[in-house]
């Protein structure tokens, strides 16, 4: 049995969320697969992920691979100990793009070691969700620092749904909407872009651009569930020059945002932390191939296209 987390795109709010602002997030269609395979010999908790060369076992020790700290966090908060079990994971996302890699890893691990060893009936009064939700996020904290929780909550609950730190995941129903997704392929790091924003803004929630991009959330979401996917691009570029502005976007994004427009997107920007990682624009149908090409001629060869929301509210 294979357990996962999936991968996820923020249509509006990042960086404002930390703050407390709303974010409009989708989980795609794919993300972490894991499977646990008990090793009889014995041996430490490991996890492997050929994909994305880890190869780590778990240890509490500081010096220790950051990986390899997270999956004890893990264990730990999960209260299973270090079983002996390889934890074998295929991903379908590119690791530090800002598609929510790390956190739809941690859930996967979590989940994996949820039904293997197994909690013990009555141990935990936590439920499931909860349980992997601390261990998750306490592996974003070794892996990004002050994380809002946006990202663990899309991995376990996919959909789609408006993220407050104080509320936690609203899930809501939207007519399906096509994503254009661009890994630009520019490493990056998330706690590094967390801080510098946190610089821009002197770590203030009050901070005008903070207070726009949750604005922009509100607009965007109103938009998206009328179906006005005009208004819905023009929010989209405006959400990335206030990111510019808070200076976690690239030349290279700014290029690439600039090329999906110019091939005829309704709207683009970077999404996630920024800093490199990857962007999003939302183009009409006819103008969708236009922009992959754009993008592949710019070097971005990995772009793909995601359906995102249209079901249920859940
Ligand atoms: C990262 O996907 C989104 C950020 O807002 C950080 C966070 O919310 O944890 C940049």
């Amino acid at each position: 049995m294979k357990s996962v987390g999936w991968g996820k795109i923020i249509l509006f709010g990042e960086h404002a969320v930390v703050y407390g602002y709303p974010a409009l997030a989708a989980a795609l269609d794919r993300g972490v697969e894991i499977a646990a395979i008990p090793t009889p010999a014995g041996g430490s908790l490991r996890l492997d992920i050929p994909a994305w060369d880890i190869a780590v076992t778990a240890s509490r020790r500081d010096d220790h691979h950051r990986v390899g700290r997270a999956l004890a966090a893990i264990a730990d908060h999960l209260g299973v100990g270090f079983p002996a079990v390889s934890l074998v994971g295929d991903a379908q996302i590119p690791p530090g793009s800002g598609l929510g890699s790390s956190a739809a890893l941690a859930v996967a691990v979590a989940r994996a070691l949820l039904v293997h060893p197994g909690r013990k009936p009555g141990e935990d009064p936590r439920t499931d969700t909860e349980a992997v939700t601390d261990a998750a996020s306490a592996s974003e904290t070794i892996l990004h620092g002050r994380a809002s929780g946006v990202d663990v909550a899309l991995a376990i609950a996919g959909g789609i749904g408006v993220f407050r730190r104080s509320t936690g995941l609203r899930p809501i129903a939207t007519p399906p909407l096509r994503v254009l997704i661009g890994p630009s392929g520019e490493p990056r790091s998330t706690a590094e872009m967390v801080e510098r924003v946190a610089q821009a803004t002197g770590g203030q929630a009050g901070d005008a651009r903070l207070a726009e991009l949750g604005h922009l959330t509100d607009l965007g979401t109103t938009a998206l569930l009328a179906g006005e996917l005009p208004s819905v691009g023009i929010a989209l570029n405006r959400a990335h020059t206030v990111l510019t502005d808070l200076g976690v976007s690239t030349p290279r994004l700014d290029a690439l945002c600039e090329a999906a427009r110019a091939a005829g997107a309704h709207g683009a920007k970077l999404t996630g932390a920024g800093g490199g990682g990857a962007l999003i624009a939302i183009a009409p149908r006819d103008r969708e191939q236009a922009v992959l090409a754009a993008w592949r001629a710019a070097g971005v060869t990995t772009g793909f296209v995601a359906t995102v929301g249209g079901g249920a509210a859940a």
